[in-house]
């Protein structure tokens, strides 16, 4: 059977909106039924493969975590036909041993939001039709990550495979006592952007992968830094080339691999997921 054709959508999360990561580059403007995405898409390609760069919080980083219209963003990257989606996200460390600088690869995640819109099947005239009970375990790609931790050892960038991502409301960050909770309750790293976009993502078929960037150790230790903006836009400033490195590298490794078999049973979770009015 000959392979399926690969197409990578790339969400850049704070830092990472730079389309000179694409080669042979074109603007797409999309809509969708739920409004419009967060920017133009940018189309090109990284070693040949075709990609899609969509800036999450805008180009010029004015749209707030909970303002990303994360539905239109998701949709919008599965009508220009991508099959895969690589998601970076500036990430506080939980974890002593998770520094700032290192990658982690989301495992699970804690929802700790409380105001975005979690389906895409809402009951209105647009949408798809019926009410979708969508699994959350596996709630990330379980292939992808391997081949990423490969990439990120062949360039000796130090990453943490399976974490378990805290996701907050924000656009404040937490108080001590939700930081100490958020340890307390086995969160490894803390974010305010990972849901819905995995939700969405898996509603959608997508095989989906979220690289986390360490930029703080938020606010929980007795020593050091409490987070604020300025350290997390340094941190990730100083490593987005490493990030980039990470995705150019991992781009034409994940194009290589046979990927029928995985986006099949992804439509057929999302399928047998949907009830249908009787
Ligand atoms: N993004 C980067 N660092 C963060 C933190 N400490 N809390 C929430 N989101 C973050």
């Amino acid at each position: 059977m000959a392979k399926c054709k690969v197409k990578i959508g790339i969400i850049g999360g704070t830092g990472l909106d730079d389309p000179d990561i694409l080669e042979n580059r074109k603007e797409t403007s999309v809509t969708t039924p739920f409004g419009n995405p967060s920017d133009v898409l940018i189309e090109g390609k990284i070693d040949g493969v075709d990609c899609v760069l969509l800036a999450r919080h805008g180009r010029k980083h004015t749209i707030k975590p909970s303002s990303v219209n994360y539905r239109a963003n998701i949709w919008a990257l599965k009508e220009v036909g991508c099959t895969h989606v690589l998601a970076s996200t500036a990430c506080g460390s939980l974890r002593e041993e998770i520094k700032p600088g290192d990658f982690v690869l989301l495992g699970s995640f804690i929802d700790r939001t409380t105001s975005r819109v979690q389906t895409f099947y809402d009951g209105a005239p647009n949408s798809p039709p019926g009410v979708c009970h969508i699994p959350m375990e596996p709630a990330y790609c379980p292939f992808m990550p391997k081949l990423v931790s490969e990439s990120a050892q062949a360039l000796k960038l130090k990453i943490h495979p399976g974490v378990t991502c805290v996701v907050i409301e924000g656009p404040r960050y937490s108080s001590l006592a939700e930081s100490k909770m958020y340890r307390f309750l086995g969160g490894d790293v803390i974010n305010m952007t990972n849901i819905p976009e995995v939700v969405l993502a898996k509603e959608a078929g997508l095989c989906y992968a979220a690289i986390g960037l360490i930029t703080d150790y938020d606010c929980w230790r007795d020593t050091g830094n409490k987070v604020c903006v300025d350290e997390v836009m340094h941190t990730f400033k100083s490593n987005v080339q490493n990030l980039i490195a990470l995705l150019k590298h991992v781009i034409p490794v994940i194009a290589n691999e046979e990927w029928d078999k995985v986006i099949e049973s992804l439509k057929e979770s999302v399928k047998s997921s949907v009830m249908l009015p009787s």
